[in-house]
């Protein structure tokens, strides 16, 4: 079968890597893909919400399925086009309908989603313009720290966490003023969650589902958890302190009404729920929804499932995943991003990478920003190159991940050193 892959960072190179390694993969394409995907695939120059630009490029290819990785087309409804078009009605797509991406389009939905269906979360409440003095007056009543989350989809700046009330309450205003543009046009204030954070990946096709390795993302810049946050600096699985009883507590708690919730909603759901989780003292409650795997965990994630991904995708999208068991590999993954100097602000691209082709045992080197130019590998984004490296237990797989990384070079590259530090 030929398939098309919607995307362009390690996300990507991880799902066209694990693809190319099914018996039931004709040809791949990636749509635009990096400098590394062209390895697996195809590489299609189109912008990911390109919807008649992809329309071509399925027609022209003869693809079946089409597994859309970043959360951007899927929110513009590239599921509900692909439903709607008599020539695309028969190609599976692997990813929500519109409906169901507004779980991570809109804070606001998720939050009444899981008050509906009973799921652990932070309480909340949402204002608008209209009703600002409420929510100055709603986060009288709650105790620092203040979370305000802008609705829509801001890049990942949306969330704001602040220990002062005037603070938090002249922000409220600010961000309901058009700070984040139409996405903070409602604003969700919550309780804020002490505890561990941690995320859980589910496959499904909208009544079954299976779980995939939780990881444990480092989403800021700085050593030790500080300064700016970026897309993920890192990520490690299994996740020690999320074992047994917990991910049981997870499974019960909040995958199966979930599930349950898609479902009863009428959702056209076939593809992965991210569930971001904090754990406080032993209970799961859920951070945030996305509708799409997570960069950087997916170059942990994946290398962990020993099914063929291209057969639970067939499964998903014909409703028959109840039928599928996932196999897994019980090594730690660890993985430590390459990003360029600057990064998450200003930074250059066009740097050449010296020393991405040498081969690695126990281990991945995962393009994210790169390009192919004249015969060299050029740094073309922020987050440039993931080195995934696989052991019996976080030491030997974060030694091996940054012994790779001492491999590689591209003037102005940083990474973190402490990926993993913490839970050993
Ligand atoms: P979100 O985009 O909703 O995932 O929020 C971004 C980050 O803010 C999360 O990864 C958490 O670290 C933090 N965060 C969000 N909501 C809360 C909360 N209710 N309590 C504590 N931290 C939170
Ligand atoms: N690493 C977090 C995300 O993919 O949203």
């Amino acid at each position: 079968m030929n398939v098309l892959l919607i995307g362009s960072g390690g996300r990507e190179y991880t799902l066209a890597w694990k693809l190319a390694q099914s018996s039931k993969l004709g040809q791949l394409y990636i749509a635009p893909g990096n400098g590394g995907t062209s390895a697996f695939g195809i590489n299609v120059p189109l912008k990911v919400n390109d919807f008649d630009g992809i329309k071509k490029c399925v027609l022209e290819n003869s693809i079946q399925l089409v597994v859309v990785g970043p959360e951007a087309p899927l929110v513009e409804g590239i599921t509900d086009f692909f439903k709607a078009d008599a020539e695309l009605q028969n190609v599976a797509v692997i990813g929500p309908d519109q409906q169901g991406a507004t779980l991570e389009g809109s804070k606001e939905f998720a939050k009444a989603f899981m008050a509906k269906y009973d799921i652990p979360t932070a309480k909340y409440e949402s204002f608008k313009a209209e009703t600002l003095e409420q929510g100055k007056a709603f986060l009288e009543t709650l105790n620092a720290p203040y979370v305000l989350k802008a609705d829509g989809l801001a890049a990942g700046k949306g969330v704001l966490i602040l220990d002062d009330l005037e603070e938090a309450k002249s922000e409220l205003s600010q961000m309901l003023s058009g700070k984040f543009g139409a996405a903070g046009d409602t604003v969700v204030i919550e309780e804020f969650l002490s505890g561990i954070e941690l995320s859980v990946f589910v496959l499904t096709d909208g009544k079954d589902y299976v779980i995939l390795p939780e990881a444990k993302d480092y989403k800021r810049i700085g050593e030790g958890d500080t300064g700016l946050n970026t897309g993920g600096m890192g990520a490690v699985t299994p996740v020690p302190f999320a074992q047994g009883d917990f991910l049981n507590k997870v499974e019960e708690r909040i995958v199966k009404p979930t599930i349950q919730g898609i479902s009863a909603e009428g959702m056209d759901y076939k593809g992965f729920v991210f569930i971001g989780l904090m754990n406080v003292n032993g209970d799961p409650y859920v951070i945030e929804y996305n509708v799409r795997m997570g960069d950087p965990e997916t170059e942990v994630v994946i290398p962990r499932v020993k099914s063929d991904l291209l057969e639970l995708f067939q499964a998903t999208a014909k409703g028959e995943l109840s039928q599928c068991t996932l196999e897994l590999n019980p090594d730690t993954a660890v993985t430590v991003m390459l990003v360029s100097g600057g990064y998450p602000e200003a930074y250059a691209k066009g740097k050449v990478i010296e020393g991405a082709d040498v081969s690695v045992e126990n281990g991945l080197t995962i393009h994210a920003g790169t390009t192919e130019k004249e015969g060299n590998l050029l740094t073309s984004g922020g987050r440039v190159i993931s080195c995934t490296a696989y052991g019996k237990d976080i030491e030997e797989a974060r030694k091996r991940a940054y012994n790779r990384v001492d491999q590689i070079k591209f003037e102005g590259m940083y990474y973190r050193k402490d990926i993993g530090l913490d839970l050993l």
